[in-house]
């Protein structure tokens, strides 16, 4: 049995405010449990902060001409506000720039060197002669070597998820001086993970099997692959500076020194650290999505066992992926819903954030966010079923009894029957929970709320006030302490609802044990006035979040727009072999039933003819006629929608993939030959 638990969320990189797939993956999850635990009155300490070292940092600096510290400056501030304005209840949330954070990965280093646990190995890696700097990570980017795509970092490449090195990369480039780095020796210290393998193994293939099987199956395939030393240090300027003579331009990888910052964030926090990080009565648990699973069930553990003080996990409940509209977060493209933007454009709606992400939790699999489901689960769930609940047991109770909670008098079987239902479901939720399953654990409790307007349609006080005035009594009675029972359960899913709700029904403090009970409020307590939990969420405020992320689609697409490849060489006959001319449009009009097409009625200097071309979307008929185009005029005719199309109108298409129509700058008299 354990004491207390450690929650760790992922670090963020601070070169980047947040988006909704780092909170569905990691912080809603992570501060859900952490609230949980709290609600039982378990000792918890939730860790968080941002991650401050790494390339893109610098990258973005020297991008934008300031300083990385300016860059982690700016984005920590952003990434822990909005952090707190969506109630991530951190107990810390730290910095790796910090000094107590320097100390910590700088000792923690020099006590594995100290021991010996490292190994120095000299070897060849990019360098960029032009900039005199070695080009680490994603300093680099090149041809991926697995999936052949252009554009992949040093490191890992985003198209196929593969893991690389620098020197894997094919007509690599630098991303200082985009010039092509030539291979130059250097040393660094290596952390061998071979060595713990057969601990790690044992670890986890033997002693957690519970692990979530995208966990258990990933660092099982990495154990099975066989494990080689890690490099932990590189040639950078930004970083902790290796604590070893000789080490001058070396800094910690920020994948050696991030996890670190788990321990010295405790350290802020509390001068009792130790006994959350060393003490085996102490749980530690590691919240992240799961492009971090490596780094946390191998990496840093075989870190931990290296340096012999510390505890290993007990769990790393990771996440899969949050897709955005069915298609890849992505921050490059700007495919994505920031935190700081929602909270200004949604103010006071922290709650159903939380609440669709947690609905649609990719807890098993990749899952999908849409602003038309998010609409619906607020109208539908928020507002229909558990803001409905609780309005119309508070306004009853003020109608009828002026606010008093009136005292019960004998339990029908009805009554036994939901009190029973809630308590089950309450106990079906706590299992969950505690299985870290918390998408099922939030159906559960709505599931409780559903139970309380079946309990009231059922049962009709409305009807009963004047027949049975006893019997109404006792159903508003129960109808409020189920009230009760919402604002306990929903409390780590939907924190703000629940103070407002614990508020009004003057519960002094939520705990879990009150969760099942008909006695949290006493008889004659009044409550204060009914207030709405959830508004509804109109079409406009959904459809102005789409047409933002398509704006943004579009602004990416033009940005990212590249001239197609030219295409193979062709001998000057087979152009001739085309015979383009020129038009003017005398009629122009759509075809019936085809969104895409336009019939054009040409003056082609031969008598005329028509051509069908697939402009529809691009152009209003009357626009077009008068206008003079390009068309080859020997290409055979085919029917296009029934319509007997005689060549093909000669248009280009743009970066947004507009089709805009090709003509002669200057007046040409129709049937003229293009060469
Ligand atoms: O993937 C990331 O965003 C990393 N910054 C996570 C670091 S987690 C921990 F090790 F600090
Ligand atoms: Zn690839």
């Amino acid at each position: 049995m354990f004491k207390r638990t450690l929650i760790t969320s992922a670090l963020p990189y601070a070169n980047g405010p947040v988006h909704i797939g780092h909170l569905a993956g990691v912080y809603v999850p992570a501060d859900i449990y952490a609230r949980y635990l709290r609600l039982k009155g378990e000792e918890v300490m939730f860790v968080g902060g941002s991650d401050e070292h790494g390339v893109p940092i610098t990258i973005k600096a020297k991008k934008e001409g300031v300083t990385p510290q300016d860059i982690v400056d700016r984005y920590h501030k952003m990434i822990k506000d909005s952090f707190e304005e969506l109630g991530i209840s951190f107990d810390v949330y730290g910095r790796t720039t910090s000094k107590t954070h320097h100390k910590t990965a700088s000792d923690f280093f020099r006590k594995l060197y100290d021991k010996g646990e490292f190994i120095e190995k000299t070897s060849m890696q990019l360098y960029d002669e032009e900039a005199g700097e070695f080009l680490a990570d994603r300093y680099v980017t090149g041809t991926c070597p697995h999936c052949g795509k252009e554009g992949a970092y040093g490191d890992q490449c985003e198209a196929c998820g593969t893991s690389l090195s620098p020197s894997e990369l094919i007509d690599p480039k630098s991303a200082l001086s985009g010039s092509t780095p030539v291979l130059k020796e250097t040393s660094h210290w290596y952390l061998p993970l071979d060595k713990w393998e057969p601990k790690l193994r044992e670890w986890i293939l033997e002693n957690h099997k519970e692990w979530r099987p995208n966990v258990y199956g990933q660092c099982k395939s990495w154990l099975d692959m066989g494990l080689q030393p890690r490099a932990v240090s590189r040639d950078l300027k930004w970083g902790i500076p290796v604590p070893v003579d000789g080490a001058e331009g070396k800094v910690l990888y920020v994948w050696f020194d991030a996890p670190i910052g788990y321990i010295s964030n405790t350290i802020d926090a509390t001068p009792d650290w130790e006994k959350w990080w060393k003490d085996p009565e102490t749980r530690m648990l590691h919240f992240i999505g799961k492009d971090n699973i490596v780094f946390h069930c191998i990496v840093f553990p075989s870190m931990l066992m290296a340096h012999g003080d510390y505890n290993l996990p007990e769990n790393v409940p990771a996440n899969e992926f949050l897709n955005l509209e069915d298609d890849k977060i992505s921050t490059s493209r700007n495919w994505a819903v920031w935190l700081h933007e929602y909270l200004r454009e949604l103010p006071g709606k922290q709650d159903v954030l939380r609440y669709v992400l947690t609905a649609n939790a990719p807890e098993t699999k990749d899952n999908n966010f849409t602003w038309k489901d998010f609409q619906a689960r607020n109208n539908n769930e928020l507002v229909a079923i558990l803001g409905n609940f609780v309005n119309r047991a508070t306004v009853l109770l003020h109608k009828y009894y002026g606010g008093m909670i009136p005292a019960a008098g004998d339990f029908t079987g009805s009554d036994h029957e939901m009190i029973n239902e809630v308590k089950e479901t309450v106990a079906t939720l706590t299992a969950d929970l505690d299985n870290f399953k918390f998408r099922e654990a939030l159906k559960e409790a709505m599931n409780i709320a559903r139970i309380g307007n079946k309990y009231l349609a059922d049962n009709e006080p409305w009807k009963l006030i004047k027949s049975d005035p006893a019997r109404t009594a006792t159903i508003l009675h129960l109808a409020i302490q189920l009230c009760a029972n919402l604002a306990v359960v929903f409390e780590p899913f939907t924190p703000f609802m629940a103070a407002k709700l614990a508020e009004q029904l003057k519960i002094k403090e939520l705990k879990w044990n009150l969760a099942g009970r008909f006695d949290i409020l006493p008889d004659g307590e009044e409550i204060g006035k009914p207030e709405l939990l959830f508004e509804k969420i109109e079409d406009e405020t959904v459809e102005f979040q789409i047409n933002k992320l398509k704006e943004a689609a579009a602004r990416n697409q033009v940005e990212a727009w590249k001239p197609a490849p030219v295409k193979a060489t062709v001998e000057y006959g087979d152009f001739e072999k085309l015979d383009i001319r020129v038009g003017k449009v005398l009629e122009c009009e759509k075809v019936p039933k085809a969104d895409k097409l336009l019939k054009f009625k040409i003056d082609d200097g031969m008598g005329g003819r028509t051509i069908v071309s697939g402009i529809a979307k691009f152009y209003k008929p009357e626009d077009l006629v008068g206008k003079e185009v390009c068309f080859i005029a020997n290409f055979a005719s085919r029917k296009l929608k029934g319509v007997e199309s005689q060549g093909m109108i000669l248009s280009a298409e743009d970066a947004d993939g507009r089709l805009v129509v090709i003509g002669p700058t200057g007046e040409v008299r129709p049937g003229s030959s293009v060469s």
